[in-house]
């Protein structure tokens, strides 16, 4: 059964390559380099379990399927009550529920935090991406078309708000 908790440093490594099969594989990440744990550190420091700013596992037993996270929009005091959201699922484990298990917690732990709007930008095309965040409420505002360039091509990203809570 799976199980969302928040990360412990432990997670790192499988974290780590969750994330760098996405750096590695398509354009999910805008990230082209992929990272060594210790690299991953810096990251992983920004999160806490209690605040805004927070970084979710989903384990079954040992094994970590996927995390979530609420990070800093921009960093200007005014957008404190924003956050940026994504959520990564490992590759074998994609279409069966852990993302939306993921984003469910998240969004029912930030409910009590003092926070109004979350944003998710998702590089295009990501059905998968785009009916999780329609799914929790998230609406399409706009896209910057073009904004990225990963293996030799530009990607348009479509940006999603949703009020919190
Ligand atoms: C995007 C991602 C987190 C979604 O998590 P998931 O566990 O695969 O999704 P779920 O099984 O919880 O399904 C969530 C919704 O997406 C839909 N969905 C899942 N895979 C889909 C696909 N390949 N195409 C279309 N819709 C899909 C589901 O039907 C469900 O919608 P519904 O509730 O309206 O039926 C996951 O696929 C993933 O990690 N992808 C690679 C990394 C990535 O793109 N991250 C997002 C960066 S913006």
């Amino acid at each position: 059964m799976t199980v969302v908790r928040p990360a412990v440093s432990s997670d790192l490594p499988a974290l780590t390559d969750i994330y760098n099969h996405y750096v590695r594989s398509g354009p999910a990440t805008f990230d082209t380099t992929e990272f060594t744990v210790e690299q991953r550190r810096t990251w992983f420091s920004q999160y806490a379990v209690t605040g805004p700013h927070r970084l979710l596992v989903a384990v079954e037993g040992e094994d970590v399927q996927g995390y979530a996270t609420s990070s800093v929009f921009r960093s200007k005091p005014a957008y404190a009550t924003s956050v940026e959201t994504s959520v990564y699922c490992r590759a074998d484990i994609v279409g069966r529920g852990v993302g939306s298990a993921l984003y469910r917690a998240l969004f029912e732990q930030l409910a009590t935090e003092d926070l109004h709007r979350a944003y998710a930008g998702v590089a295009l095309p990501n059905d998968a991406s785009v009916a999780l965040h329609e799914r929790f409420g998230f609406r399409a505002i706009g896209t910057t078309g073009e904004v990225g360039r990963k293996f030799g091509r530009y990607w348009d990203v479509r940006w999603f708000e949703r009020p919190l809570p």
